[in-house]
């Protein structure tokens, strides 16, 4: 057992949390909208073919906003092949995953979907195989009031009567990345996005734009990338992206637990550079970065799409969670927590199925994976104003970061409420970690739940057949005494939620 002390008061904080920061990400994708979200012969699929169980877990799981159509599905999307009549709608080849399209899902139908779900939809823009033309037109035919342009006509002659009122753009996908179709040098982009951007913004004014920050932290033009990218559009988006997914490889768990690091690292590093082309340009203005995709991915389980999938919904990185990937991806919920006054949004990658905290079975159930929970107590929680922590705790040595704290803690505080929620991480594979919070000075509190995600076997999952063999379960023995101190014990490789009433 080791001991963790943190210091917190309501005084001290980093800054409020943007609702966007819980959003996820749809993409056409192996099964993620095709016998994902989409299955029109599921018992449970509503009029427009939308399966209602997965909507019910969709709406469980909080999300905010959700990001789509890619990924780098979009990077070879034509958005007008999936508008009208939907038998005149054409079959398409993915390059990206080199499948096949069907386009019997486009714009209009996913964000009828979204905005039943009561999720704000982010749309991507194609700047891999197209430019400034079409994401123009994308825009107009999403937004643009009936009557003001033959191209919102259209939207509304498919029976749409009402703009998608999509406030939030993405100018395209992971152009840094070889992989990418269409993938371009750092300044080839940053004109590309500069161009479109300035487009969109003569169409609306009002939309928030996001261009392409990196794909991971070890590409090999991480940072430079952004500050050239950004030196063409700085005074044109408001936000850069970052992307990161996690695994334990080569079956180092003790660094996959400490991810969150890598992931921390990131942020301050592009905040910087971001910060850095501003200062150049003498500017007021602090861009803020879009985390739009993030997730643990057994990326070593997938060997590429080698061959050209012939179905329209073969399985694609389909993980299967289990309780330390659960870990994992609290404590990444923690950084961007911890980092909201620079990160405005962050997506979860992706919903269903593929590496989804949702899974389906063709014609059958819908189920939680492990790493549903953290993010849907998160969601509900986590929301206010974030507070300055300062936690004494032991390091734990990992060979990818070196020394890391062993346990992480979050503070969030609801205004509204009054409510205060703590986060916490115990990185220790071995080690019980005692958690001390003096609360003094936040009045009387009185502990209204504490939650955990934990088991005796880390490698614990959700299943079709038991589909709650992992849930956050409450925690006995926490108590906050009569001098307003809380104690804790957090069991090795366990997630947390613990709220505290006014
Ligand atoms: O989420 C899976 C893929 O990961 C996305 O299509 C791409 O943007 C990223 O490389």
């Amino acid at each position: 057992m080791y001991d963790v002390e943190v210091g917190l008061d309501p005084a001290f904080t980093v800054g409020t949390v943007d609702p966007r920061l819980f959003g996820t990400f749809v993409e056409h994708m192996g099964r993620c909208v095709y016998g994902g979200i989409f299955e029109p012969d599921h018992p449970t699929a509503d009029e427009f073919g939308f399966r209602g169980d997965v909507a019910d877990l969709v709406r469980e799981l909080g999300a905010t906003v959700v990001r789509y159509p890619g990924g780098n599905f979009v990077s070879g999307y034509r958005w007008e092949d999936g508008v009208g009549p939907v038998a005149d709608r054409p079959r398409r080849l993915d390059l990206a995953w080199r499948s096949f399209e069907p386009n019997t899902v486009g714009v209009d139908e996913f964000c009828r979907w979204a905005r039943g779900v009561g999720i704000d939809p982010i749309m991507a823009v194609n700047l891999g195989t197209r430019g400034v033309d079409a994401a123009v037109d994308l825009l107009e035919y999403a937004n643009f009031a009936p009557g003001t342009t033959s191209t919102a006509d259209r939207r509304v002659a498919n029976g749409h009567k009402d703009p998608h009122a999509i406030r939030t753009w993405c100018l395209g996908n992971e152009m840094d990345g070889p992989w990418q179709v269409g993938h371009k040098t750092a300044d080839e982009y940053g004109r590309l996005a500069a161009e479109t951007a300035r487009a969109m913004r003569r169409a609306d004014p009002d939309v928030e734009l996001v261009v392409c920050g990196s794909s991971n932290s070890g590409m090999p033009t991480f940072g430079t990338w952004e500050r050239v990218v950004l030196e063409h559009t700085y005074d044109l988006v408001d936000h850069v992206s970052l992307h990161a997914y996690y695994e334990p490889a080569g079956g180092d768990v003790d660094s996959f637990l400490a991810s969150s690091e890598d992931m921390r690292r990131m942020i301050t590093a592009i905040a910087a550079t971001a910060d850095h082309v501003g200062a150049v340009r003498r500017s007021d203005k602090k861009l803020t970065i879009s985390f739009d995709e993030w997730n643990v991915w057994y990326q070593n389980r997938f060997a590429g799409q080698e061959q050209l999938e012939t179905t329209e919904n073969g399985a694609l990185i389909e993980d299967v969670y289990d309780v330390t990937d659960a870990v994992v991806v609290g404590d990444l919920l923690m950084a961007l927590l911890d980092h909201c006054d620079r990160v405005a949004i962050a997506c979860q990658a992706q919903l269903v199925n593929v590496i989804g905290p949702i899974l389906t079975r063709p014609g059958g159930p819908a189920w939680r994976q492990t790493i549903f929970h953290p993010f849907a107590l998160t969601a509900r929680h986590a929301r206010g104003t974030v507070l300055r922590t300062a936690v004494r705790t032991p390091a734990v040595g990992t060979q990818r970061f070196g020394d890391v704290p062993a346990t992480r803690v979050t503070a969030v505080q609801d205004p509204e409420t009054g409510a205060l929620t703590l986060l916490a991480a115990n990185r220790s594979r071995t080690e019980p970690a005692r958690l001390t919070v003096p609360l003094r000075a936040f009045g009387e509190r009185r502990l209204l739940e504490h939650l955990t995600i934990a088991d005796a076997d880390p490698s614990a999952t959700n299943t079709a057949e038991h589909p709650d063999r992992v849930v956050p379960r409450p925690v006995t023995g926490t108590v906050v005494d009569g001098d307003q101190t809380l104690t804790a014990t957090l069991p090795p490789s366990s997630w947390h939620l613990i709220r505290l009433g006014a």
